[in-house]
């Protein structure tokens, strides 16, 4: 008999697992699809810790059934299904995993700004359908070099990007709701949101999903951008609107969009957009390295372990 119960929605890598097992009972869910909500309430019944995951919408009623619930962790650093609130009001402290994901997010966000701008995707095709020996008709890119990126969202990943932005000598403008002290030393630009739009020739989104940012992108935004931009979120899908980038794309408003997030997520294989030729979309795999997502489970069990033994958790969103 172990001193806790813990459940588990998705899968933790094989070390942190193990740390859990060695004070909690653990019921694991690895299936991909969402847990059933019978199921996850009756596996919450007697539950002393949950380990959620993007697909759990852990609202006021689900952090109000369980009095067993002492913490909720998260391996992620997005936590839009959690109502946070609800949480602090039953004295449930929340945990997820900000600081060991930044590198690897921006990795990916800048990597898709590069193959948006330089066609590897096309390169590919043209290699796999036999074209390289035959046609002069090479697929073209555009230079990163003396562009202007646009950064809506500049926290740690956003400063991470511009770095890397900066050393592909970039200009690079952000928005905010306000200036932020993380884009001083990375040559960053404060600028109003529209001046974001009508200036950037590559826009990176990075920020979080909320009631403001829901939508943030619908047709009105895609019509101020330059003919020629890039548009490219890693974010959360829903702050686009899907229908008006579809058309943005079609109409050629906007030249290319790179989308490592969708709405809806998953994105069927059929969806209109996946048909588009100036579209490009990953599977939400903006901290899918071994290393970062070993180091995510990592933190998300110690959350979970400190909260259970009435400690403070090392990266706590409600401290
Ligand atoms: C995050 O950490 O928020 C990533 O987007 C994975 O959900």
């Amino acid at each position: 008999m172990k001193d806790f119960k813990a459940v588990v929605i998705g899968e933790l890598f094989p070390s942190p697992l193990e740390k859990l097992e060695e004070s909690c009972d653990v019921r694991v869910w690895k299936e991909r699809t969402p847990i059933p909500t019978d199921t996850l309430h009756e596996w919450l019944e007697d539950a002393d810790g949950l380990i959620s995951r993007g697909d759990v919408s852990v609202d006021e009623e689900l952090v109000s059934a369980f009095p067993h619930l002492q913490v909720i962790a998260q391996s992620s650093v997005g936590y839009d299904n959690v109502d946070v609130q609800a949480c602090t009001k039953k004295g449930i402290p929340f945990g997820n995993t900000p600081d060991v994901l930044v590198e690897a997010t921006a990795d990916l966000a800048f990597g898709l700004v590069l193959t948006s701008a330089r066609k590897l995707h096309d390169g590919w095709d043209y290699v796999r359908n036999g074209q390289w020996n035959t046609s002069f008709d090479i697929p073209l890119g555009t230079d990163l070099y003396g562009k202007t990126l646009g950064i809506v969202g500049m926290g740690n990943i956003g400063r991470s990007v511009a770095k890397r932005a900066q050393a592909s000598g970039m200009n690079i403008i952000y928005h905010n709701r306000k200036p932020s002290p993380k884009a001083d030393d990375v040559g960053a630009d404060y600028v109003a949101f529209d001046e974001l739009l009508q200036d950037s020739d590559f826009i990176v989104v990075l920020v979080p999903l909320t009631s403001e940012s829901k939508g943030l992108f619908g047709a009105e935004a895609f019509k101020k951008m330059k003919s020629t931009a890039h548009f490219i979120n890693a974010s959360r899908g829903p702050v686009v609107h899907t229908d008006d980038l579809y058309d943005a794309l079609v109409n050629e408003d906007i030249a290319h969009a790179a989308l490592d997030v969708t709405d809806p997520e998953p994105i069927r294989k059929d969806h209109p957009l996946t048909n588009l030729s100036n579209v490009i979309i990953t599977p939400h795999i903006g901290s899918a390295t071994y290393e970062t997502r070993n180091s995510m489970s990592q933190l998300t069990v110690d959350n979970l372990l400190a909260g259970l033994q009435g400690k403070r958790l090392p990266a706590c969103v409600n401290a």
